[in-house]
């Protein structure tokens, strides 16, 4: 990955004033949920590969939204299926086909849904309308706003890849 050093360090002296600045980290998230240890730098330079509309949107924000699901899930490669499935590499991957095993709901294997970030925004707007009979108990996120920067914080935590 390319990580820009100099741009890197700036932003991060930029944002955590005082901190080691030659060394990027990003440990602001406990190691609990396991989520991928991207520097702001690396975060900012994955938005950019985003088709629109997320690759504008704001991520601060969409991590943030995230609080909603973590409870449940993991996002980086190898974190553990909890309540919900690990979901890296989740983009562009069918419905309820998991790693490791998670028991998915009959309903969500039989879906036929291939993820798309249109599909995870109707997912996450009300699951149980896309996918009746679901077993994730989130009742749904009604900002649209909320989710375009929630989908792409999760684009850049599971490893999507762009066509
Ligand atoms: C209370 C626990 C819980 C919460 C909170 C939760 N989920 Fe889930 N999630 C699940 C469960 C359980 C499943 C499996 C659903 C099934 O099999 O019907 C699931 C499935 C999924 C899937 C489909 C995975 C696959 O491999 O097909 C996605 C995507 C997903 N959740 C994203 C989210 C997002 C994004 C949020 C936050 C807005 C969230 N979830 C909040 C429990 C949860």
């Amino acid at each position: 990955m390319r990580l820009g050093p100099i741009l890197a360090a700036t932003a991060l002296a930029a944002l955590t004033a005082g901190c080691n600045r030659s060394q990027p980290t990003a440990t602001a998230n406990p190691p609990a949920v396991a989520t991928p240890a991207l520097s702001e730098e690396e975060k900012h330079e994955a938005l950019e590969h985003l088709p629109a509309p997320y690759k504008t949107a704001d991520i601060a924000n969409g991590e943030a939204k995230f609080a909603l699901c973590q409870s449940c899930h993991t996002l980086a490669s190898g974190g553990a299926n909890m309540t919900g499935p690990n979901l890296y590499g989740i983009f562009g991957a069918k419905a309820g086909e998991g790693r490791d095993g998670f028991k998915f709901s009959d309903a969500l294997k039989a879906s036929g849904i291939v993820w798309t970030p249109e599909k995870m925004d109707a997912w996450i707007a009300k699951p149980q309308d896309l996918v009746p009979g679901s077993k994730m108990t989130f009742a749904g996120m009604k900002d649209a706003k909320d989710r375009t920067d929630l989908i792409a914080y999760l684009m850049v935590q599971t490893g999507y890849k762009p066509e």
